[in-house]
């Protein structure tokens, strides 16, 4: 559809976003809460969320850093933990304070230190979220060092997670920003209560982005992007109109110094264009009608939330992406910074 000049979606939501606390968050909230409705929002802080207690807490900060005006609603989720307490989960689902848990997998990627060291010790909580329908939200990456960086998906899967829904057959689960054909595939074989997000990244970059021309941090996030033919798997599904694939933009904002660093940190800060990043796949997959079952229906129909009311606008502009952008004192780079989007949101 290479001549449409607007596309007017029902207002979509993030499934999956990092928007870290004090000054930064109040840095890169307005980026999400102008997109989206609603956000899943990662609880991998420091200490992590993992009570119900500090949820609330950090959704009161979260409410207080709107802008003026909005009306964004932050969903909560709960970073287990091998000693997370299935009763204590379960109030927190049911008082509407936890939306979904996360399995970090220990050492898996950032603020995942206090994450899960074995899927044996979780097995409780996991039993009772299976029971009460609150979704289990999966970073799917396998940790030993022996298993080669680009396998780690391939190899959780097999390992962890296809016999854990075997073992669960009614857990609901999403496989968070799936990165591979392995994960398409595994999503598609199983029953409709496994879903998965997708992020911009994984859809525009594979991993030479990585090292075009010199070695190149800001493309660099966990999991990492793997081979073309991977990509071209994750744009298939996500335009696909299946809807077991959903937008989660896994916008993990990092300061410019914590990326370009000898040692420097996961994380790709998508959320200023974010819904232009999707469009532009969209577009370049002939599939801008399924735009909005992406971006705005599969997400609430699997967490069974009403799909919200309202909508926003893409228009054909040209919205160039800046080098740098200031979350309230700490530089970071924007995904497709330098470039130029060929749509942008109306105000
Ligand atoms: O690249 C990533 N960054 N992947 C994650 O799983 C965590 C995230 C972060 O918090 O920075
Ligand atoms: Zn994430």
């Amino acid at each position: 559809m290479p001549t449409d000049t607007k596309i007017t979606i029902r207002r979509p939501d993030d499934w999956h976003v990092h928007l870290r606390d004090g000054d930064v968050m109040r840095g890169v909230l307005p980026y999400t809460a102008r997109q989206f409705a609603r956000a899943i929002v990662m609880p991998n802080l420091s200490p992590p969320i993992a009570s119900a207690d500090a949820a609330v807490a950090y959704r009161e900060r979260i409410l207080a850093a709107l802008p003026d005006g909005s009306d964004f609603i932050p969903l909560m989720t709960c970073y287990l933990t091998d000693t997370t307490d299935a009763a204590d989960l379960a109030a927190g689902f049911a008082d509407g304070v936890f939306t979904a848990a996360k399995l970090y997998p220990a050492h898996a990627t950032t603020g995942s230190a206090h994450g899960v060291t074995d899927i044996a010790n979780i097995e409780a909580p996991l039993a009772r979220m299976q029971e009460i329908g609150m979704p289990l939200l999966v970073h799917g990456e396998v940790t030993d060092p022996g298993t080669d960086i680009f396998d780690r998906e391939a190899v959780f899967i097999e390992r962890i997670l296809a016999p854990l829904v075997k073992r669960m057959p009614d857990l609901k689960v999403v496989f968070e920003h799936i990165t591979t054909a392995d994960a398409v595939g595994f999503v598609e074989s199983a029953g409709p209560n496994v879903a998965a997000t997708i992020t911009p990244q994984h859809l525009h970059i594979n991993r030479n982005a990585m090292f075009a021309g010199g070695i190149r941090p800001h493309a660099f996030c966990l999991p990492v992007a793997k081979r073309e033919k991977h990509r071209l798997a994750l744009r298939k599904a996500a335009t696909s109109g299946s809807p077991k694939y959903f937008l989660g933009t896994d916008s993990a904002p990092h300061a410019v110094s914590a990326k370009e660093s000898a040692c420097g940190c996961a994380g790709i800060f998508n959320a200023p264009f974010a819904l232009e990043s999707y469009a532009t796949v969209f577009e370049e997959e002939g599939a801008l009608d399924r735009l909005e079952g992406f971006a705005s229906e599969h997400g609430p129909r699997f967490y069974g939330l009403p799909l919200n009311e309202g909508a926003v606008a893409l228009e054909r502009a040209d919205a160039p992406v800046p080098a740098v952008i200031d979350a309230l004192g700490t530089p970071v780079v924007p995904f497709h910074a330098g470039e130029v989007m060929r749509w942008r949101l109306a105000s």
